[in-house]
């Protein structure tokens, strides 16, 4: 019997509303207590109701900092296998724990795809070998994600593929996505969907208007988008099928689903840290870290994110961690490939453009991290309650540092945060009642290595 003692920390639970100081008492995986004031040497030695304890025992002092329920990321590309030399599933695993993430859904662009049981237990096969994270994958749509014929969504989702995506691009043919949400919604599986029509996109690299006119580069207009939410939206009505809408950036989406959602339509929506803070200003037209798909927007629509997350009509933030190699990101804005690293960076960035700044409250940052998105992936976490998983995720909101992409653990140094003055630093990251990592802002630790480790994953 182990315990996790985690006191002085002010508490947060999104369901219950809980917001004060307590400690929090974790058992082996569940939390057994959450009361005020407990006593470190009653639990380590004299409770008879729970025995003996063992040496490794663990009292953390939380005091000024957040205790939140496991963060949840829904989004993340760990681009193995096939792409090893951007990301592996250890490194992206120690990037989201390092972050604060406990579990995160991994998306199926991979080579080969995750299309058939056979990828699908390899990356399940390794998560479990290499890392503590709670990795679920995400199998994609169609095979090799070529847009034509469904995978076996039955088979994927019993053998452990917590949604279905074809993230990186569209299933364009809607009869096709029509098909796929009759599938789904027989299932119960969600679909997760990156919205973008492909043949308006055609050669756009950045935001669509003046900014893209300017910058002598070619624009994605806000309809490429657009017009994929307000498909896929029809097509779950009409099928029932569960939508999940992945890093929505523009105004209309905002919209869209607002109006979808007071018809009862079975939508979430997510939005990324770098859509709630960036703007087609940020980009230069040289720096391919200010490059990513869909585009930074307009200021009007990085707006109407941020009150449609305030409002509810946006569910979750998620990062769409998208690591690329330095090489990669030098080819020049139009040649390098989109997307940017971020677990690494959600809690500071979240915490000091929002939370600081009373735009959200710790609660709310709790629930759009950790209790809504396990809500729609349909996994029993999120949760800071007695009974629940020992999840949990310490954030020291005083503590200020500089963002440096020399310190991440991802493969991917792509971002556009380098440099930035930030605050909210994960402490520790606890999964199942195990720390897994902490931090004090001089030295760091992560305890990575699971049960039985198998050094071929090395
Ligand atoms: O920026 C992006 N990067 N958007 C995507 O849709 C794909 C992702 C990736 O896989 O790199
Ligand atoms: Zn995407
Ligand atoms: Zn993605």
């Amino acid at each position: 019997m182990a315990f996790t003692i985690i006191k002085n920390g002010r508490v947060l639970d999104p369901e219950t509303g809980l917001d004060a100081v307590k400690d929090v008492v974790i058992v082996d995986s569940k939390i057994l207590e959450i009361t005020d004031d407990i006593n470190v040497e009653d639990y380590l030695h004299n409770n008879e109701m729970i025995g003996e304890t063992e040496e490794n025992d663990i009292v953390l002092d939380a005091e000024g900092c957040f205790v939140m329920p496991g963060l949840i990321d829904l989004h993340v590309h760990f681009r193995e296998p096939g792409f090893e030399e951007k990301e592996t599933i250890r490194t992206g695993a120690r990037a989201g724990i390092r972050g604060g993430f406990t579990s995160v859904c991994m998306m199926p662009n991979t080579k080969p795809v995750i299309d058939a049981p056979d990828t699908l237990a390899e990356v399940m096969d390794i998560a479990e070998n290499t890392t503590t994270l709670q990795v679920h994958p995400i199998a994609a749509i169609t095979a090799n994600q070529d847009g034509e014929y469904l995978t076996d969504f039955q088979t994927l989702y019993d053998n452990g593929a917590i949604a279905v995506s074809e993230d990186g691009k569209s299933v364009m043919n809607a009869r096709v996505a029509r098909q796929a949400m009759r599938l789904a919604a027989e299932i119960g599986v969600p679909v997760f969907a990156h919205c973008e029509d492909i043949n308006l996109r055609a050669r756009g690299v950045m935001n669509a208007g003046k900014r893209a006119k300017s910058l002598d580069l070619y624009g994605i207009l806000n309809e490429v988008e657009d017009i994929i939410v307000a498909r896929d939206i029809i097509l779950a009505k009409d099928t029932g099928a569960q939508l999940h809408l992945c890093h929505c950036s523009t105004k209309d989406s905002v919209e869209l689903i607002r109006l979808a959602k007071e018809a009862g339509v079975n939508v979430t929506a997510e939005v990324t840290p770098h859509h709630l803070t960036l703007t087609e200003d940020d980009v230069d037209g040289t720096d391919a870290n200010f490059k990513m798909n869909p585009p930074l927007r307009k200021k009007e629509d990085r707006d109407a994110l941020i009150q449609g997350l305030k409002d509810g009509i946006i569910d979750c933030i998620a990062t769409d961690h998208a690591p690329h190699t330095e090489e990669d990101k030098k080819l020049g804005f139009k040649q390098a490939p989109f997307g940017i690293v971020g677990l690494e960076t959600a809690v500071p960035i979240i915490y000091t453009e929002f939370v600081e700044k009373g735009i959200l409250t710790p609660l709310e940052m709790a629930e759009k991290m950790s209790y809504n998105p396990a809500k729609v992936i349909g996994v029993d976490r999120g949760r800071l309650q007695v009974g629940a998983d020992g999840d949990v995720t310490i954030i020291d909101p005083n503590f200020e540092f500089e963002i440096n992409p020399a310190s991440f653990f991802s493969k991917g140094k792509n971002t556009p945060y380098a440099g930035k003055k930030v605050k909210g630093l994960v402490k520790a990251t606890i999964i199942d009642g195990r720390v897994v990592y902490q931090n004090n802002g001089r030295n760091e630790s992560i305890i990575e290595t699971v049960e039985h480790l198998d050094e071929d994953y090395y």
